[in-house]
């Protein structure tokens, strides 16, 4: 019995470069790729948003002069590299996959339109959602939610290189406790920086769980479908999701 029917994984542009300093790395993006067969053999509709920071960062660029709304559609295109990229390397383990653009560009990939994402995800393709939400200020993150929101997910799994959500930064700070559960409320009001509050606060309002997870570890991604407790669970207090109807 999987807890997780229909996930949005939410891939940062970080993740695709492993511990190169830009770019690409065939060997990190082929290891997410197999992760992801894994949970879509067993079964589960999968649809993923990918971040373009390994490329080009919108905020950074604009704090060096470039203008912020040009910066920011500058990082939707380079989640549209990595979108490229990742359903290459999916395709590589036969998963059908297919990539929606919120910026219309014909050539490339579909357009985004939800009700054709929905039956590619009831087909079992998994579906991978670029360029954000097509707008100026709005992070990656929050195209998760949106999106994760629109498809009517179970579940977010944001992954990330901690193995869940700490007190304080664990890489500097020895005492930092992990969490297991915490509610959307604490991660807002803590300052605890693992999405930004305009995708938290998506989730808060829509009671959409967020489990935050380490990708670097192998079978976590099955580990969690499967309902083990892996990373950090973020929800409301009673925890319960009303799910609308798909249509
Ligand atoms: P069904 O309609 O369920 O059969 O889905 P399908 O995606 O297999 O069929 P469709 O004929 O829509 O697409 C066939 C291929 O063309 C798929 O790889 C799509 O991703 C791709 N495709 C569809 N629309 C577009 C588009 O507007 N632009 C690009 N670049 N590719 C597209």
């Amino acid at each position: 019995m999987l807890k997780y029917k229909r996930i949005l994984l939410k891939i940062s542009g970080e993740a695709m470069m492993g511990d190169m300093a830009y770019g690409v790395d065939p060997s990190t993006v082929d290891f997410i790729a197999r992760e992801i067969k894994v949970a879509v053999t067993i079964g589960v509709e999968l649809a993923i948003v990918i971040g373009g920071g390994n490329i080009f960062r919108g905020v950074e660029a604009s704090l060096k002069g470039i203008e912020r709304t040009s910066a920011d559609y500058m990082g939707m295109l380079a989640t549209v590299i990595n979108a490229l990229a990742l359903q290459n390397y999916l395709e590589k383990y036969n998963i059908p996959t297919r990539v929606q653009s919120a910026i219309e560009m014909k050539e490339l990939a579909e357009p985004y339109i939800r009700r054709k994402a929905m039956r590619h995800l009831e087909k079992g393709r998994t579906v991978i959602f670029a360029a954000g939400t097509g707008n100026p200020y709005f992070t990656t993150d929050t195209a998760a939610s949106l999106r994760a929101m629109e498809i009517n997910a179970d579940v977010i799994l944001k992954a990330t290189k901690v193995d869940g959500i700490y007190s304080s930064d664990p890489m500097k700070d020895p005492s930092a406790k992990k969490y297991h559960t915490v509610t959307y409320i604490d991660v807002l009001k803590q300052g605890l920086s693992i999405m930004d509050s305009t995708a938290i606060s998506l989730c808060m309002d829509n009671n959409l769980p967020i489990v935050v997870f380490n990708l670097r570890d192998k079978g976590n991604i099955r580990k969690i479908i499967e309902g083990k407790k892996i990373g950090t669970l973020v929800r409301g207090k009673d925890g319960t999701r009303v799910k609308k109807k798909d249509h």
